[in-house]
């Protein structure tokens, strides 16, 4: 048998028929010359309808521009073409039959064009194969959906990761912040109780002093003991050192008396039991916040007090003064020079409201809803974390209140947080909780 015999042909043609993909052929006038069974029947249009007529008249759904720009090629080049599903899903609209597949509308093909040159190599015909490929598509799209769905998980990952250790850390460094304190409280003692007694002895100096003074008229002014006298006592300038010894001790007292305040407010701070329920006065909590962040607002701002009347309420005071904290630093930073920082409290339809105002940048409005957001953070790398106001929001969460800002560019940021007296579910505060905005 040869490939000439009639038989080899039949043969031929029989499998082009029935080979399960799609095969048809055009001529130079886009006449189609050859349609395949798999065309028929996935087109619904018999061979004897569509042979002899033109491709796009037939089938005014082909991308006719991109297709025939295509055909033309293969015409003028002689060279084959491909075109993979990917890039273009599908030639002709053929339904596909996967029964439960919905996201996929069409059968997916790749596409062949192939020149069949004359005897004297002119591409005469032009015949083209649809491999059906909807199965590899439906599961490169399963194997996307999965893939982003990971990469979102490994982000939520990474994010957990990350303010773990920012947590991590600030428990660190609160408990090394409890260890200094509690380290300072002894030497701080002892200076108390030195600085008493060195009290008593100077004001016992002082008056064995005075009665020798007392002594002094008895002595000869121009005698060789008075000058002498006279001569130490102008060197060390007597009168002086007595008036200022008193107030340098007064000083010294206060200056101790602030150290172990801040000592004290240290330890409320970090306190590792910062776990408890307790009845607690919101005042006392800011003034002590204000004693530990001092120094990181002093030379920035005037801190304005506006207290009102307000009940003690259930709560867990060291955290809520880490939230009274994290508000007071950010204002802070707001301020670009020098400005003001008020803290107004007061109450209103059985909730407490602690307000913290500045008189800072403000906050931009595309900002504003995203800064309650773990990681949301304006500030240079190592200044910001973005946690402050995440952790905060949290806390406030869990005993039932709420947080709201308002902030206009160039006047400044308030932030109000309302609290109940006495939340209704006392929950466990994690640290690590965040809004969901
Ligand atoms: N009082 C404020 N004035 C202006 N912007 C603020 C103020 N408070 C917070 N912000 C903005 O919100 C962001 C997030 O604050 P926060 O969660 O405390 O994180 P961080 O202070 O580490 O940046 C800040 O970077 C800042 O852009
Ligand atoms: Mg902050």
């Amino acid at each position: 048998m040869t490939v000439q015999d009639p038989q080899c042909m039949r043969l031929k043609s029989t499998i082009v028929d029935h080979a399960n993909i799609g095969l048809f052929a055009i001529n130079r006038d886009l006449e189609v010359v050859l349609w395949n069974q798999f065309m028929e029947i996935n087109s619904r249009r018999h061979a004897k309808d569509i042979l002899g007529r033109n491709l796009f008249e037939c089938f005014p759904e082909l991308p006719e521009k991109w297709l025939s720009r295509k055909i033309n090629n293969v015409f003028l080049l002689g060279n084959s073409s491909f075109t993979s599903w990917e890039q273009r899903p599908y030639l002709f609209k053929f339904p596909h039959n996967r029964t439960l597949q919905t996201t996929v509308d069409h059968m997916f093909q790749d596409s062949y064009f192939y020149p069949v040159k004359d005897d004297r190599g002119e591409v005469e015909y032009i015949y083209i194969s649809l491999l059906d490929v909807t199965d590899v598509g439906i599961y490169q799209g399963l194997l996307k959906t999965t893939i982003d769905k990971q990469k979102g998980l490994i982000t939520q990952l990474k994010d957990a990761q990350h303010q773990l250790q920012q947590s991590e850390k600030m428990a660190a460094v609160g408990q090394l912040a409890a260890g200094v304190a509690h380290e300072i409280n002894n030497p701080v003692a002892f200076v108390a109780s030195n600085l008493r007694t060195l009290n008593s002895y100077t004001s016992g100096l002082v008056s064995i002093i005075e009665a020798y003074q007392a002594a002094e008229s008895r002595l000869d002014p121009a005698g060789a003991e008075m000058t002498k006298i006279s001569s130490v006592k102008k060197q060390v300038d007597y009168e002086f050192l007595v008036e200022d010894l008193e107030q340098l001790l007064k000083e010294s007292d206060e200056g101790l008396g602030r150290v172990r305040r801040i000592v004290q407010d240290l330890k409320d701070f970090s306190r590792p039991d910062t776990g408890d329920w307790g009845w607690a006065d919101l005042h006392e909590g800011i003034d002590s916040t204000l004693n530990v962040v001092n120094n990181e607002i002093k030379y920035k701002a005037n801190v304005i007090k506006d207290y009102g009347e307000i009940p003690n309420i259930k709560c867990i005071i060291a955290q809520l003064n880490q939230v009274f904290m994290n508000l007071i630093v950010n204002a802070a930073h707001a301020i670009e020079d020098h400005g003001t920082i008020t803290i107004r409290s007061g109450m209103k339809n059985d909730h407490i409201l602690v307000e913290v105002s500045d008189s800072g940048r403000g906050i931009r409005p595309e900002h504003i809803k995203q800064v309650f957001n773990p990681f949301f953070t304006t500030k240079p790398v190592g200044k910001g974390t973005g946690l402050g106001l995440s952790v905060s929001y949290g806390i406030i969460e869990k005993h039932n209140g709420r947080m709201e800002v308002e902030s206009e560019i160039g006047t400044g940021t308030t932030f109000r947080v309302w609290l109940p007296i006495e939340p209704e579910e006392q929950q466990e505060v994690s640290t690590e909780s965040s809004p969901t905005l």
